[in-house]
């Protein structure tokens, strides 16, 4: 079930230089790359924190990356239209927490942002099911979320293969992106699955070569 979608690696922005993310910008952007991708964390839905649409706003001053924003939050509804109006490209929210997820992701697309889903490694994959239809990308958790370096978890490759066949059966078009662990040993073991969409946080600000890290990636 291959993608249709050109692949794209979206490097994890949570593993760049937090006092100079202008510089980890700039560098995302000189490995040739249109995606960068942010984390934000509540404290609460993860037990760590990161930064907030202040920081996004500031980085959207900086650059013209395609800003994907994973809110990792217990009220993500209570926070788009913070992100969106900060920057966000496109705005993906966990399935896991209790609020309005269809209509959320519908505010998010009236508002011209792309949107998705995102699920936790031990969240099954049938609880995308009913959301598929409104989602631009699908993001599968192949970490437990909250802190970049962790080990890919290779228990998730089979949803990536169920989601690439829903896209065919259903003949919808969302992006099918990986986040966790992804590095130049594993991207191939979930774009081979049909993903299209390849978060990397420390393989890709670690590689000697982040140009030949993405160009083999992406392959
Ligand atoms: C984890 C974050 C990831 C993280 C990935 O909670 O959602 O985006 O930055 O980092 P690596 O690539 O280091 O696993
Ligand atoms: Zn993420």
């Amino acid at each position: 079930m291959q993608s249709s979608h050109e692949k794209i690696l979206a490097p994890s922005i949570l593993a760049g230089d937090h006092a100079d993310l202008k510089s980890s910008l700039k560098e995302i952007e000189a490995a040739g790359l249109s995606w960068v991708h942010l984390d934000i964390m509540d404290g609460h839905f993860v037990p760590n924190l990161t930064f907030g649409p202040q920081t996004v706003k500031a980085m959207r001053s900086a650059s013209n990356l395609f800003f994907d924003v994973h809110l990792m939050l217990d009220n993500p509804d209570k926070f788009v239209d913070a992100f969106i109006d900060a920057g966000a490209d496109q705005v993906t929210i966990h399935v896991e927490p209790d609020y309005p997820i269809t209509d959320t992701l519908k505010h998010i697309r009236k508002r011209g942002c792309k949107c998705g889903v995102v699920l936790n490694p031990d969240t099954p994959v049938e609880a995308a099911k009913p959301f598929l239809s409104e989602c631009d990308i699908v993001l599968l958790m192949t970490v437990q979320p909250g802190f970049g370096g962790q080990s890919f978890r290779e228990d998730i490759l089979p949803k990536m293969e169920t989601l690439a066949k829903w896209r065919d059966d259903f003949g919808l078009n969302y992006r099918l992106e990986v986040d966790g662990g992804v590095d130049l040993t594993t991207a191939g073991d979930c774009t081979a699955r049909g993903v299209d969409t390849l978060v990397a946080g420390t393989a890709f600000f670690n590689a000697e070569d982040r140009k030949a890290f993405n160009a083999t990636v992406t392959a």
